[in-house]
C-alpha cells in the first residue's frame, strides 16, 4: 500500500516538463506530495501541473534554468513560500547527445557539463542551504544513468556528466548526513522519452545508424528484461527513494534499467 505514502510532503522535480520527470511528478502526486514542476519550458511544466490538479493532486509549476544559480535560488524560495517547505527535490533535468569519441571538442563538453554536472551542483547546494536551516532533514535523488556507470564511445561527454552526478551523490551523502539528509541517484536505462527522438537525429548524422528507432534498437539489444522502460518504470524507484522507507539509504546509485549494468 503505497496511496497517500508522500502526503503533505512538499517534492520538487527539475525537467519535470517531460519524460522521466513528467512521470516521477505525476507519481509523487499520486502518492500526496505537493509537487513543484520545474523545467526551463514554462508551458510544458503548467501543462504538467495542470495534469496533476485535474487528477487531484496538488502541483504549481515554475520556469527555471537549473545551471543558473539566481533563478534556482529564488525558485527554490519561492516553492518554500508557498507550500511551507522543502522536503525532496529530485535533480532530473538533464539533456544528452551522441557524438563520437574523436569529435567531441570544448563547446559539446560545456554544454552538457553547464546542465547535467553544475545543474546538479548548484541545485542541491541550493536545496542543502534550505534544508539545513529547516532543520528537518530531506531527500535529494539525483538522475544519473547507466552512462553514469559505464563510458560509451559513442557518448564520451555524456557519460562524464553522468559520472560526475554519481560523484556528486557519494560527496552530498557525506556532506548532508549530519543533517539528516539523504543523497541517492537514480541510473535509469533506456526509457522512452523526448530526449531519443534528438538522440536518433545524431546517430543518423554520424552515420551510425540508417533510419530513426535503429538507435535504441541497438543500444537495448542487452537488456535482460527484454523490453526498453517507460518513464513510469522508473517513477515507482523514485516514489520509494522519496518515501521514508528509504531513510537508511544515502550515498547509493540504484540502477533501473531492466538489467543493463549488473553491479
Ligand atoms: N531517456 C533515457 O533513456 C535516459 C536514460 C538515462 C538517464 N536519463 C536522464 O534522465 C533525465 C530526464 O531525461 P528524459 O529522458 O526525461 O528527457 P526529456 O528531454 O524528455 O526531459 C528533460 C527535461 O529537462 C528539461 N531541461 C533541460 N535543460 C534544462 C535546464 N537547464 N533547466 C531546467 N530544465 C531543463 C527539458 O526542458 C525537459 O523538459 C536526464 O537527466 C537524462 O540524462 C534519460
Amino acid at each position: 500500500m503505497t496511496a497517500g505514502r508522500l502526503m503533505g510532503r512538499s517534492c520538487v522535480v527539475t525537467g519535470a516538463a517531460s519524460g522521466i520527470g513528467r512521470a516521477i511528478a505525476v507519481r509523487l502526486a499520486a502518492d500526496g506530495a505537493r509537487v513543484a514542476v520545474v523545467d526551463l519550458d514554462d508551458e510544458g511544466a503548467w501543462r504538467v501541473a495542470a495534469q496533476i490538479i485535474a487528477d487531484g493532486g496538488e502541483a504549481e509549476a515554475y520556469e527555471c534554468n537549473v545551471s543558473d544559480r539566481a533563478a534556482v535560488r529564488t525558485t527554490l524560495e519561492a516553492i518554500v513560500d508557498g507550500s511551507g517547505g522543502l522536503d525532496v527535490i529530485f535533480n532530473n533535468a538533464g539533456i544528452a547527445e551522441i557524438r563520437p569519441f574523436m569529435e567531441v571538442e570544448e563547446e559539446h563538453w560545456d554544454r552538457l557539463m553547464q546542465v547535467n554536472g553544475l545543474g546538479v551542483l548548484i541545485c542541491m547546494q541550493e536545496a542543502g542551504r534550505i534544508m539545513i536551516e529547516q532543520g528537518r532533514g530531506g531527500k535529494m535523488i539525483n538522475t544519473a544513468s547507466i552512462a553514469g556507470k559505464e563510458g560509451y564511445e559513442i557518448q564520451p561527454h555524456y557519460s562524464a556528466t553522468k559520472f560526475s552526478v554519481v560523484a556528486l551523490t557519494q560527496a552530498g551523502a557525506r556532506a548532508f548526513a549530519t543533517h539528516g539528509i539523504t543523497v541517492n541517484a537514480i541510473c535509469p536505462g533506456i526509457v522512452v522519452t523526448e530526449l531519443w527522438d534528438g538522440l536518433e537525429e545524431d546517430f543518423m548524422r554520424f552515420g551510425i545508424t540508417e533510419r530513426p528507432g535503429e538507435g535504441m534498437e541497438r543500444f537495448s539489444e542487452r537488456i535482460l528484461l527484454g523490453r526498453t522502460a517507460s518513464p513510469e518504470d522508473i517513477a515507482g524507484p523514485a516514489a520509494f527513494l522519496a518515501s521514508t522507507d528509504s531513510d537508511y539509504i544515502t550515498g547509493q546509485s540504484l540502477m533501473v534499467d531492466g538489467g543493463m549494468v549488473l553491479q
